[in-house]
């Protein structure tokens, strides 16, 4: 049987799957993306692990996908991620496609959900629409016409690392100051649960918990319980990314917004004032048109499988052309 592998490198964790060409994931895994100093033991460790669910009897690898921060689909790099241990040009196509000998896609994270909303989720019906992620870090994949944008250098779609405050704001992993993710993200918003616990005296159970054992989800678990702070912490995230996602509509005019992970689980917490402060700021003429949406896939592997997909078309068209 034929198959392609997906692979979704996050900023903890990165998961891979063998994927029938139909989509369907037959062997899953996942390693915790920064445990190795150097990059090729990461990828050594990763074929490895890999390769205990590729029997050759059963399957016949023909490519690998990938989702990878700050990845530049031409090259076939990871470039600069401010998320990773890894610094500099990372050359991942290379790396994979000496251990497996099969063609390597490289695309952004976001773009690899993006491509699985098309195919299997909620934009079945859609040709414009934008995946936004939020993770260890903010990332988007937009879709125009019904094809996702890589932009003249491979980079489109770098939202996380747009400026949302002027005058200087949170340090980012980029190098820069005032960035999106620093804000919306699940370390964002982390961030902002100590700077409201500094401003306000209410009493809050979060005060006893360390930044190490502060998680997303235990905020969205306090803020259910409807702590203070852990509420105060979605109302300022969803103004953030609403206000945000209110300027980004302009570039492609999309029908939906669709966001994906940890932090969107959160539900109405995140939800009520993201597209309240987003309707707040579009401009008239979008007004009630822009949808947001809770992606489909959330616990599914979208991005596993719309990585996979990806080299499947690459090869389709590389047949095409032949
Ligand atoms: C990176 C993006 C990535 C996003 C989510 C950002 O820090 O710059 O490339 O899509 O994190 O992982
Ligand atoms: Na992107
Ligand atoms: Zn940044």
């Amino acid at each position: 049987m034929k198959v392609s592998i997906g692979i979704d490198i996050g900023g903890t964790g990165t998961k891979f799957g063998i994927v029938s060409l139909e989509g369907k994931v037959l062997y899953q895994g996942a390693i915790p993306t920064q445990s190795e100093a150097k990059f090729e033991d990461f990828i050594k460790l990763l074929a490895k692990e890999i390769k205990k669910g590729l029997d050759p009897k059963k399957y016949e690898l023909i490519g690998i996908g990938v989702g990878a921060p700050n990845a530049n689909y031409y090259k076939g790099t990871i470039e600069h991620a401010p998320n990773l241990r890894w610094k500099g040009i990372l050359p991942l196509a290379n790396n994979l496609e000496d251990e497996f000998g099969v063609p390597v896609v490289i695309t952004n994270d976001a773009n690899a959900a993006a491509v699985g909303e098309m195919i299997f989720g909620g934009a079945k019906d859609m040709k414009d629409f934008i995946v936004i992620t939020l993770g260890t870090g903010l990332g988007a994949g937009i879709v125009s016409n019904g094809k996702i944008v890589n932009g003249a250098h491979g980079f489109a779609g770098e939202l996380g690392h747009t400026t949302v405050n002027y005058v200087g704001g949170r340090f980012c992993g980029c190098g820069k100051r005032g960035c999106l993710e620093t804000y919306v993200s699940a370390t964002g918003i982390k961030r902002t649960v100590y700077k409201l616990l500094a401003d306000h005296n209410e009493e809050s159970e979060l005060r006893s918990v360390s930044f190490d054992e502060l998680s997303a989800e235990m905020i969205t678990k306090y803020a259910l319980k409807g702590d203070f702070i852990a509420i105060k912490a979605f109302e300022y995230t969803g103004r953030i990314l609403g206000t945000k996602l209110a300027d980004t509509v302009v570039h492609s005019d999309p029908e939906a917004i669709f966001i994906f992970g940890g932090l969107s689980l959160a539900g109405d917490l995140i939800f009520d004032p993201t597209k309240e402060h987003m309707e707040k700021h579009l401009m008239p003429i979008f007004k009630g048109k822009i949808k947001i949406i809770s992606s489909q896939l959330q616990n599914q592997s979208a991005p596993i499988i719309g990585a996979s997909s990806l080299v499947i078309d690459k090869l389709k068209k590389d047949q095409e052309e032949l």
